[in-house]
């Protein structure tokens, strides 16, 4: 018996089932709420099987609704791929890319678009490298076709999607004091001073805010807008940096620097391919963000 579901259903479905929420799942799809619960109504009428169920306040997927929904994930997968393959088939390994990205994802984009060139050699791209504050104002003129950044910004809606690990470590010149220290407590480091990025900086805000959370007070010694000159300013042993784990390169292997034992830490973040909320991507813009989504890892390797 062929059963006779629709893509449109499955995807509405999908994102219903992702989120556990129609609300949502209309959000994201750009649709009405009964537009979703009625797409849902007619794949439950061709199972013949409810989907999800309600206990209380909370939705759930039944157990045909699991069933589905893993279905669901690997026909869009597939439907994804169709749509590069048919775009490469029409040509459109061309065009142009307008790309901007956090000052500290620069230390690894290039590797990136290295490869990414390889493989559509006819695309012209722009790269853009600004700090957080930066790219937010970007993203709400919806000048670029793809954001990389730390953490989605806030007061601009937008589509984000986590890509990769970010951790931001302490660093120090081999000669500090602390630097054979092993477990340090956060509390330790009230009187140091720490090289810091800019204020603007997605960096500089997360550590302000992990040292807020963790009720310890965090001192400004020099304020740079480069994580190169951090890393020379800590060598230099003009006081203690924390940076992203993807700015350090040899620095660590060459031993003129390295990474502090502190308790607590790394702070953990991502990396997210960011693009205005209902922006119309452009072939090679989609292209690129799948690339990103599913590649960056290969060619970023960690020290
Ligand atoms: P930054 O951004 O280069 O502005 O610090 C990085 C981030 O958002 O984590």
């Amino acid at each position: 018996m062929a059963l006779n579901m629709t893509f449109r259903q499955l995807k509405v479905f999908e994102s219903a089932a992702r989120h556990l929420s129609y609300t949502r799942a209309a959000e994201e799809l750009h649709l009405s709420q009964p537009g979703v619960s009625m797409q849902i109504k007619q794949l439950e009428e061709v199972t013949g099987l409810p989907l999800f169920e309600q206990i209380g306040k909370k939705m759930y997927l039944t157990a045909a609704g699991r069933e589905i929904y893993a279905y669901s994930k690997s026909i869009g997968h597939l439907l994804d791929e169709a749509e590069v393959v048919l775009d490469e088939l029409k040509g459109v390994q061309s065009g142009r890319l307008s790309i901007s990205v956090a000052t500290t994802a620069g230390h690894f984009v290039t590797r990136l678009l290295a490869d990414f060139s390889k493989r559509y050699e006819d695309v012209i791209i722009t790269l853009d490298i600004t700090n957080r504050a930066g790219l937010r104002d970007q993203l709400e003129a919806n000048r670029p076709d793809l954001v990389i950044m730390g953490q989605p910004p806030e007061g601009v809606e937008v589509e984000a999607a986590a890509f990769m690990e970010n951790p931001l470590v302490m660093i120090a010149s081999p000669e500090h004091p602390m630097a054979s220290e092993r477990r340090i407590a956060l509390e330790r480091f009230e009187d140091e001073h720490f090289v810091v990025r800019e204020s603007g900086s997605g960096t500089r805000s997360a550590i302000e805010r992990y040292f807020a959370e963790h009720d310890v007070s965090f001192r400004t010694g020099i304020e740079v807008s480069s994580n190169e000159t951090i890393k020379q300013a800590v060598e230099a042993g003009l006081g203690l940096g924390i940076v992203s784990i993807h700015t350090l390169e040899l620095e660590l292997e060459t031993k003129r620097l390295q990474v502090l034992d502190v308790i607590d830490f790394p702070i953990q973040r991502h990396w997210y391919v960011i693009q205005r909320k209902g922006k119309r991507l452009s072939p090679i813009a989609r292209v690129f963000k799948k690339f990103v989504l599913e590649q960056a890892k290969e060619f970023i390797r960690l020290p």
